[in-house]
């Protein structure tokens, strides 16, 4: 048979401009909306690129109100979540920055953070190389000074991220 047919769970990826903070609200609104229990999300990219960022405005759009604290020293930040068709009943925020050896990751029992009703993110997953599972998504944040066709005024806020996941899983968020 010549039939084409897309593969959905192929690995595939696409590339966003972020203007400023609101539209990086904006993906992690999308993000949010189809997020499910089991899922893992790393967050990539260099000191203040917009990880931590990214997590407060997908912990708001599930739900979480109050301070949402950056995990530097405790390494995880945990949250019970509210019912949604995610069907997950927590959200761990993890910053592994500190980590000094990945094998640390099973020490702390961080694995078993992970399992099929919770969703966690992941900033600095490199730190934690090989002890991790494979990502739903992978999110890449980069400083964009050099785009040109942006608002001069929001310049400072420009980033460019990169999100790998699959075909099904994608194609809401482009
Ligand atoms: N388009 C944008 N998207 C996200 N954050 C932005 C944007 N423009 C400006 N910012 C600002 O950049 C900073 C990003 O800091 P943030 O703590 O999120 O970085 P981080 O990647 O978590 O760094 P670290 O590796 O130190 O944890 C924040 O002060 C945020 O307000
Ligand atoms: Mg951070």
């Amino acid at each position: 048979m010549n039939e084409i047919t897309t593969d959905v769970t192929m690995p595939s990826d696409l590339q966003l401009n972020l203007v400023n903070e609101a539209a990086t609200a904006e993906l992690a609104q999308r993000l949010a909306q189809q997020v499910r229990a089991g899922d893992v999300i790393f967050l990539q990219g260099e000191l203040g690129a917009g990880k931590t960022t990214f997590t407060r405005h997908f912990a708001r759009a599930l739900g979480i109100e109050g301070r949402i604290k950056s995990p530097t020293y405790t390494l995880v930040e945990s949250y019970t979540l509210n019912a949604g068709t995610h069907d997950a009943t927590t959200l761990h925020h993890f910053d592994l920055y500190r980590l000094g050896d990945p094998r640390e990751w099973y020490s702390a029992g961080f694995d078993e953070y992970l399992n099929d009703r919770t969703i966690a993110l992941i900033e600095w997953p490199s730190q934690a190389a090989g002890a991790l599972p494979a990502p739903t998504f992978s999110l890449t944040f980069e400083h964009a000074d050099d785009l040109t066709d942006v608002d001069v005024e929001s310049f400072d806020g420009v980033r460019r991220v990169r999100v790998a996941g699959t075909v099904n899983r994608l194609s809401s968020l482009g």
